[in-house]
């Protein structure tokens, strides 16, 4: 048998510029799936993906293409595609598909033109030496800038402007150009140097029957199925029950071989066996002399939040569905924490802030959990006085002051893309937050650059919504972690009579912590149920109150359904009110009902 041609690529994008949509489309012209069954962004299978329109994992699939050559002989190709999330939360996922594939398609809105992920996924891809085809999409569009967005890409890729591609995923114009310039210009995958089974993991399911499913890039050799297999990092072992490719479901064949993408069904039960990045081959290979696959580059989380369980007796439950989420979601990181006020629960780690939302909706939706989140913080490096240093990512374990000698906090530097006009719009709102400017650059002449350096914490809570809202949603943005800085940075308390209430705690600029103190306690106070007794709501650092709000006591009239004249009765009741007040005054606990904890969370 001779074997099929092979091209694998991926299409790289910002959001919304319409990769599924083309995927779409390609799924069709290749005949992958039917015109009746296709729905819109086929490739996007979670709910949240199709609700939000965006694509958050990324999904493999296998097509087939004949293409008439000019002599009228025909070849058909083996097509895969990796369809990758444009968010900038998800370059983690963008870059293990593209260490998968050969060649990518830069597809670019032409209402938008370049936007902040464009550039960052670009710089991965050329990173990993991937053949680019650029294209244009949307070029149905009324408002299309077809022109000034191809000149832009020109000028990045430095290719002439005629080599842009012009397409519209939605009525399917220039794609099948598009395909046939993939089959042309990105190489096939380099022939094996040796048939060693080699066979790089990008990504991971579970089934309950065959087990953890290994998606994966057979690099050299190739495997088949009941092949006794070895992970090489981890010296897992298994069987491969089976193998096969993505339809986009999977579809089991007898032999993967190298160059081919798909997936190897591992039997394996515990999913931390199969670790992406990882390397399967053969259990013969134990013991020899094996070079495993380069890995990919570790991932830290940038972004830090509590999880706890609304109810106390779900913990289980909580940490059974963080660790089937992380599953899929290498970048996913987690430990135990417990806190005073609020039980056992979860210190989670997330890329950004669009991943930790998309876990905490996650672990609503499919996992029925009620969860009680902390305001987003960051990892703060901690020098103590004895020089030993300590990493935090919780305002609640920040030493006690006196004990601190230096706090350092991650500095990223943030990139602003932005059309021209809403410029000083987007300077003022970076001079709102601690910012470094660094430069103003434009790309061709619609399309402006602002680089700053900015400590992370300044934009991990809203900023993203706010550049959004600024701009009319025009403006992109994206960041880079470039080191940590020393800052004077301090825990801000809030007390609620006379308690620290930990999930509230802060670490703010020192500068800052009397607004914010303010505003917390102020919404606090709007907030927090009416008491039988005076509340006092009071912000701190280290003990002095910068601070302070009052609730007033509550007065209910219990003699309200009395008649008459009874008056002992009457003082009897009032008696008894004043004894209940008193003893929870005396107790001065304020439950805190947890939407209380929601509502003061959320931004
Ligand atoms: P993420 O996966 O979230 O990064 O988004 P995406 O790049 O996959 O974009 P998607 O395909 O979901 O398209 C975004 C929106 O643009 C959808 O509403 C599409 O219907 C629309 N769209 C995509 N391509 C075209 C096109 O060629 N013309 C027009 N008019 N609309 C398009």
């Amino acid at each position: 048998m001779t074997a099929i041609p092979i091209r694998n690529f991926c299409i790289i994008a910002h959001i919304d510029h319409g990769k599924s949509t083309l995927a779409d489309r390609l799924l069709e012209l290749t005949n992958t799936v039917q015109k009746r069954e296709m729905r819109a962004q086929y490739l996007d299978t979670m709910d949240l993906e199709r609700e939000r329109g965006i694509t958050i994992k990324l999904q493999p699939v296998r097509m087939r293409y004949t293409l008439l050559t000019k002599d009228k002989g025909q070849t058909t190709y083996e097509l895969n595609l990796i369809d990758t999330p444009g968010h900038v939360d998800f370059s983690y996922e963008v870059s293990r598909s593209l260490i998968a594939v050969e060649g990518a398609i830069l597809l670019v809105d032409a209402t938008k033109g370049i936007q902040a992920q464009t550039l960052a996924n670009l710089h991965l891809a050329r990173k990993q030496n991937l053949t680019i085809i650029a294209a244009v999409n949307k070029i149905d569009m009324a408002n299309a800038r077809t022109v000034v967005v191809k000149n832009e890409i020109a000028h990045l890729l430095h290719i002439d402007p005629s080599e842009v591609m012009e397409i519209s995923g939605k009525t399917g114009e220039g794609v099948e150009k598009l395909l046939e310039r993939v089959i042309e210009y990105v190489p096939a995958p380099t022939p094996d140097t040796d048939d060693t089974l080699r066979a790089l993991i990008f990504d991971s399911s579970f089934d309950a029957y065959k087990g953890v499913i290994a998606f994966v890039r057979i690099v050299t050799g190739s495997i088949k199925t009941n092949t006794h297999i070895l992970a090489w990092a981890t010296g897992a072992r298994g069987d491969a029950l089976e193998v096969g490719y993505f339809s986009p479901r999977l579809v089991s064949s007898d032999t993967l071989s190298s160059g081919e993408i798909g997936y190897i069904a591992t039997g394996l039960k515990d999913p931390s066996a199969i670790r992406v990045g990882d390397t399967i081959t053969s259990v013969s290979m134990k013991g020899r002399d094996f070079k495993p696959l380069e890995g990919y580059q570790n991932i830290h989380p940038m972004v830090f939040a509590s999880f706890f369980p609304e109810n106390g007796e779900q913990y289980d439950e909580l940490k059974d569905a963080l660790g089937k989420l992380h599953l899929g979601d290498a970048a996913l990181a987690y430990e135990p924490e417990s806190s005073a006020g609020l039980g056992r629960g979860f210190r989670v780690g997330f890329l950004g802030m669009l991943h930790s939302e998309i876990i905490s909706e996650r672990l609503t939706r499919e996992f029925n959990l009620k969860l009680i989140i902390s305001v987003p913080s960051v990892e703060y490096e901690v020098k103590l006085q004895n020089e030993t240093v300590q990493f935090i990512r919780s305002a609640a374990l920040l030493p006690d002051p006196s004990r601190i000698k230096e706090i350092s906090e991650p500095i990223v530097q943030l990139e602003i893309i932005s059309p021209p006009t809403y410029l000083g719009a987007v300077m003022d709102l970076v001079s709102g937050i601690r910012n470094e400017y660094i430069a103003t650059e434009y790309l061709g002449t619609e399309t402006v650059m602002l680089s700053y350096r900015v400590p992370l914490a300044e934009i991990v809570t809203d900023f993203y919504d706010r550049l959004k809202s600024v701009t009319q949603g025009y403006a992109s943005m994206g960041y880079e972690p470039v080191g940590m800085k020393s800052a004077d940075l301090v825990r801000l308390d809030i007390l609620v009579a006379g308690e620290s209430v930990e999930p509230f705690a802060r670490i703010v600029p020192r500068e800052q912590s009397v607004r914010i103190g303010r505003a917390m306690i102020e919404k606090l106070k709007v907030t927090l149920p009416r008491q039988w007794f005076q509340v006092v709501l009071q912000a701190a650092v280290g003990g002095k109150i910068l601070a302070r709000e009052d609730i007033s006591a509550l007065r209910k009239d219990v003699t309200g359904y009395l008649y008459g004249g009874d008056v002992t009765r009457k003082n009897k009741l009032l008696d008894k009110q004043k004894r209940g007040k008193a003893r929870m005054k005396a107790e001065g606990k304020v439950d805190i009902p947890h939407d209380v904890f929601l509502k003061m969370l959320k931004r």
